[in-house]
């Protein structure tokens, strides 16, 4: 008899009709000879409730339905007595298809979120991993859908590379070179001529650099794949490996950029609301209380648009009020998170995009801002016109800019930065060539599914994490 799935189980009017669902055993009780088994198959957070009689089933199969066991039910679909839920299965006959012994690690409800990490294999088949897992799909379809709507191209860009994108040296190197007996020059620099692709590689940081050959040839494109850091932030917020959506598109200013930030989250957001309803629910309920009412609360807010410069003058006015940070925020300094948190948590009470930060501490790429910002009545040095997007709870959530596209400025960057040029001709080749204005961003998937999701931790809202020392399943 053919499967039908618990979601189509669940909402099917055609009582008295035989029915056949597979499934894994969430929870067994009886009494009297009866027994109610909540079975799940994954299509939905909601579990469909199976009836047995003790008398028509033989002792060993009813024993061996226990907590993680794979079933087979065929039996009568029915109308179902007990409140919240609209049908349930009489069964006839049930197959054992996979036995489950008390072994089982996800035995116990209430388990920490750090012992599910040490079964992340098995942890999918919990009730909130299972929610975020298909709210982490529904946020994949949500953005293929956003861009393949606005004309935008899915770009491919590689995830072996030469180049350092973010210029922050955080790269995994590919190499199929024997570790043990390295080629070295007399200088005792390691020689890559004889490595697999002939010079050093690694795993990608971003792929913004290729999209931005991607956008100034079709126009708008976005990549999403994944990307790599080897940063030793053991913070809930970052991950090893983690995937990125970059859309990047020519002739974008940087007001256009900011609205395109904007738009794409709440759509992300809307979506979640729209189709995601039954496991933001369980969510809300189980993980984060104001979950559902944050995820709202967005879509009704403009997002804060705050000149980095304007940010300082907020900060040090909180400062001269009274208001403690661990860290100093003088014009020039990077935010660190408690800057962003009380900016965006307690000052505005909404998401903020901060823009025109201190060209020294963003990447080598940004636009070179034309006036330079006065503060406490002093010009101060360059700024860009970079993009951080930040949100409650989160932090920054999305990193973007509007790109040099002077060949000389962009030259000069690349050099008094020391970065290296044979590296880099090829992408000073796209304002060599035809040079045109054009910006982009990066999203940090996983940012995304956090706020999303309400989860706290980053490890939590992606299958299999990856962070220094862990590399399990
Ligand atoms: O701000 P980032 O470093 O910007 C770039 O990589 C640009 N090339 C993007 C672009 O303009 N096309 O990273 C972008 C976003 C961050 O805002 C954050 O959401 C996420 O990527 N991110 C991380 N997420 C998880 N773990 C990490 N280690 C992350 N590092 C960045
Ligand atoms: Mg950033």
């Amino acid at each position: 008899m053919k499967r039908t799935k618990v979601i189509d189980a669940l909402k099917c009017t055609a009582y008295d009709a035989e029915i056949c669902v597979k499934g894994w055993v969430r929870s067994k009780r009886g009494s009297k000879g009866i027994f109610f088994i909540a079975l799940n198959d994954g299509s939905t957070i909601k579990n469909i409730q199976i009836v047995g009689e003790d008398q028509n089933f033989d002792t060993d199969t009813v024993k061996r339905i226990t907590t993680g066991a794979c079933i087979s039910v065929v039996g009568t679909l029915v109308e179902s007595p007990a409140a919240g839920q609209s049908s349930e299965i009489q069964a006839k006959n049930i197959e054992i298809l996979g036995d489950c012994d008390n072994t089982y690690p996800l035995q116990k409800k209430g388990a920490s979120w750090e012992y599910l990490r040490s079964v992340a294999h098995l942890r999918p088949r919990t009730n909130t991993f299972g929610a975020i897992l298909r709210i982490r799909h529904n946020m994949a379809m949500a953005i293929h859908t956003y861009f393949h709507q606005h004309g935008y191209y899915y770009f491919h860009s590689p995830i072996i590379t030469a180049s350092d994108c973010e210029g922050a040296g955080q790269m995994f190197q590919v190499t199929t070179k024997n570790l043990y007996d390295l080629k070295k020059d007399e200088n005792g620099s390691i020689i890559y001529d004889d490595d697999f692709f002939g010079k050093q590689a690694s795993l990608t940081v971003s792929g913004q650099l290729e999209g931005e050959l991607g956008a100034t040839a079709l126009g708008a494109i976005y990549t999403f794949g994944p990307t790599f850091r080897a940063e030793n932030s053991n913070t809930p917020r970052h991950l090893a490996e983690f995937w990125m959506i970059e859309p990047e598109i020519a002739f974008m200013d940087l007001d256009e950029l900011m609205d395109l930030e904007e738009d794409f989250i709440k759509y992300c957001v809307r979506w979640a609301l729209d189709n995601c309803q039954d496991d933001l629910e369980f969510l809300n309920k189980m993980v984060d209380k104001g979950l559902i009412e944050r995820l709202q609360g967005v879509l009704k807010e403009d997002f804060v648009r705050l000149p980095y410069t304007r940010g300082i003058e907020i900060l040090q006015e909180a400062v001269a009020k009274g208001r403690k940070f661990e860290f100093p925020c003088n014009w020039g300094d990077d935010l660190a998170s408690e800057h962003e948190r009380y900016l965006v948590e307690e000052y505005f009470k909404k998401p903020v995009i901060m823009t025109n930060y201190p060209k020294k501490i963003k990447a080598f790429y940004m636009k070179i801002d034309d006036t330079k910002p006065v503060f406490n009545g002093q010009e101060m040095e360059e700024t860009v016109q970079g993009t951080d997007v930040l949100f409650p709870s989160i932090g920054e959530i999305i990193g973007g800019s509007v790109r040099e596209e002077s060949y000389d400025k962009l030259l000069s960057e690349i050099e008094s930065r020391n970065i290296p040029m044979k590296d880099m001709t090829w992408y000073l080749d796209t304002r060599k060539y035809g040079s045109c204005p054009h910006a982009g961003f990066g999203l940090g998937f996983e940012r995304l599914i956090l706020f999303v999701t309400g989860m706290q931790n980053i490890r939590d809202v992606i299958p299999f994490p990856r962070t220094p020392k862990n590399a399990e399943f």
